[in-house]
């Protein structure tokens, strides 16, 4: 049985080397294709990052299987699967804000969130950070263990989120963070998913929730914050999936789940039906 840590050393290796070949392609990047709507873009360097995953993937662990952001799910027959998000934030990238990240995470069990059980996972940032972590193992920013002690009461905790690129979604999830802005510190809206959990993990913003992500947006990263000591789960309190996430130390989770509930959140809210 591959153990937890030699997933780690793969995931490090591979997103480091994805996140330099990005770094270096970022000038000539240019939208490619557009998804959900017009605004949910691809660059042709999303689509050489994963291609760069998926040939090192086949290298290093032929016999696992694959989901990634911009391909085919390749199923394997090992019971290991990668989850990769070759560009999380790739508006930021874009744009040359260093707000983005290459994720990785290698997972057991149907590859589904609240089925897998995720082993290990590295997030390589556009500011050169990687942040890791393998189950039961803790987790690390550049090999320095990360640890959520404690954190400030509701009102007093800033709060990121996200938005998903479909413009009804958009208006509804505008109106949620309307209704959380006077319950909270501040709230921000960074841009990638991926970093917003581990900066959760780092303490550097307090907490994060969003509708609607996929499963590559938090993977590796809900991995990272649960290491840290934070509580990543659903809006129900079951495992975290592409429905409401909510990441928080646990002091305050159920405060912030509460509020989010009464500024109309929605449990049943699903980004593979957005
Ligand atoms: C997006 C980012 C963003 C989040 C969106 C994601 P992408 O990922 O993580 O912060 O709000 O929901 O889709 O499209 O840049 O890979």
């Amino acid at each position: 049985m591959d153990t937890a840590h030699e997933l780690l050393d793969i995931a490090r290796l591979i997103a480091s080397e994805t996140a330099a070949l990005i770094r270096d392609g970022r000038s000539g990047a240019r939208v490619h294709a557009t998804k959900s709507s017009a605004i949910d873009i691809v660059t042709q360097m999303d689509l050489a990052a994963e291609a760069h995953l998926r040939e090192r993937l086949s290298q290093l662990r032929p016999d696992d299987g694959i989901l990634g952001e911009e391909g085919e799910d390749t199923a394997g027959s090992s019971g290991v699967t990668w989850i990769l998000d070759p560009i999380d934030g790739t508006v930021n990238y874009l744009y040359g804000l260093p707000h983005y990240a290459v994720s990785v995470a290698a997972v057991t069990g149907p590859p589904r969130p609240r089925e897998w059980s995720a082993l290990a996972g590295a997030v390589a940032d556009g500011s050169g950070v990687l942040w890791s972590a393998a189950r039961g193992g803790g987790a690390f920013r550049d090999g320095r263990p990360l640890r959520r002690e404690d954190a400030p009461p509701l009102e007093s905790t800033l709060l990121a989120t996200g938005f998903q690129y479909v413009a009804q979604r958009r208006e509804r999830q505008g109106e949620i963070v309307t209704s959380m802005l006077g319950q909270v510190r501040d709230i921000r809206r960074l841009g990638a998913a991926s970093v917003d959990l581990c900066l959760v993990a780092a303490g550097a913003i307090d907490a994060y929730y969003e509708h609607g992500l996929h499963a590559w947006d938090f993977a590796a990263a809900a991995l990272i914050a649960q290491e840290a000591g934070v509580k990543v789960a659903g809006l129900d309190g079951g495992a975290a999936d592409e429905r409401v996430l909510v990441a928080a130390h646990p002091d305050v989770w159920d405060d912030l789940a509460h509020a989010l509930v009464r500024a109309g959140a929605e449990t049943t809210w699903d980004a593979r039906r957005a």
